[in-house]
């Protein structure tokens, strides 16, 4: 089993997704009144900029967030050795709080658990950075002095090598759970093409219905189930007798 997952996993954690009603984008759009708010997430941006980065990090805080049951699925799928890899768009590092191994996890758009200098491309003390993000000041490199950040990935940015060297894992699986994404984003969206869609079954878990597969052919091997994640993923383990264990396990 493979995770593709999105920020809609997280929104029950109380963090906002991007693209809904209620999303990040809509805030930026209207406390920036800006139109494309993928801007504020660009490369140029940030090095013109630095500081609106530092402010919609400030918006962002994730430290006081806790995992999701959708979270604790996967990490009980993958402690099950049922699941092998969870590539996901998030940079909430809710995914890390839940408990699942660093080397099962692909950070497609980085994380914001560590920090560099994009410029010179130094490590750089994540806490000092979340120190001036939190004092609306921005840590300067102290080799090129250029402005450092998250190590998010920004629209411009290339995506860690890891992405591309466990793609081939999708071609390789039984099942594929996409959950929690508009699947709007490349490159990470064409991971899709990846899944070999006579062999791998595909089950996407999302609120609005997204994905170019053909759910209404029972021979497509893909499955579509329209809902809050949390609610199916719940049902999806009463339905295989592991509720009781999960239950106990994660104190849920
Ligand atoms: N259960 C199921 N689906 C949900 C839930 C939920 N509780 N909450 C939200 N969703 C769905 C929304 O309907 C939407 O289709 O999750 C999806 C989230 O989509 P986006 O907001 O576009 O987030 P995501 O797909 O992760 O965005 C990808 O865009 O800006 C970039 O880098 C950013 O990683 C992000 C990328």
């Amino acid at each position: 089993i493979a995770f593709m997952i999105g920020a809609g996993i997280s929104t029950s954690a109380g963090i906002p997704d991007f693209r809904s009603e209620n999303g990040i984008y809509q805030t930026i759009k209207e406390k920036f009144k800006v139109n494309s708010p993928e801007d504020f997430f660009s490369k140029p941006l940030f090095k013109s900029k630095p500081e609106i980065f530092y402010n919609l990090c400030k918006l962002m805080n994730f430290d006081s967030f806790k995992p999701t049951l959708t979270h604790y699925f996967m990490k009980y799928l993958l402690d099950k050795n049922y699941a092998q890899i969870v590539f996901t768009q998030n940079i909430d590092g809710l995914e890390t709080k839940a408990g699942i191994n660093k080397d099962n996890i692909v950070f497609a758009h980085g994380t914001s658990n560590e920090a560099h200098c994009p410029q010179c491309n130094c490590d750089v003390d994540v806490n000092e950075v979340k120190h001036c993000i939190n004092n609306d000041e921005v840590k300067y490199c102290p080799n090129c002095k250029g402005p450092c950040k998250l190590k998010v990935v920004l629209y411009g940015e290339n995506l860690p090598d890891n992405f591309y060297t466990n793609m081939f894992m999708l071609n390789e699986c039984d099942l594929v759970f996409i959950i929690g994404t508009s699947l709007r984003v490349e490159p990470f969206a064409s991971l899709t093409e990846q899944i070999d869609k006579h062999k791998s079954w595909v089950v996407v878990i999302n609120k609005e219905l997204v994905g170019n597969f053909d759910y209404k052919n029972n021979l497509s091997h893909s499955l579509f189930i329209q809902g809050l994640c949390d609610e199916i993923v719940k049902s999806i383990l009463i339905d295989c007798g592991w509720w009781d264990e999960f239950s106990l396990k994660y104190q849920i």
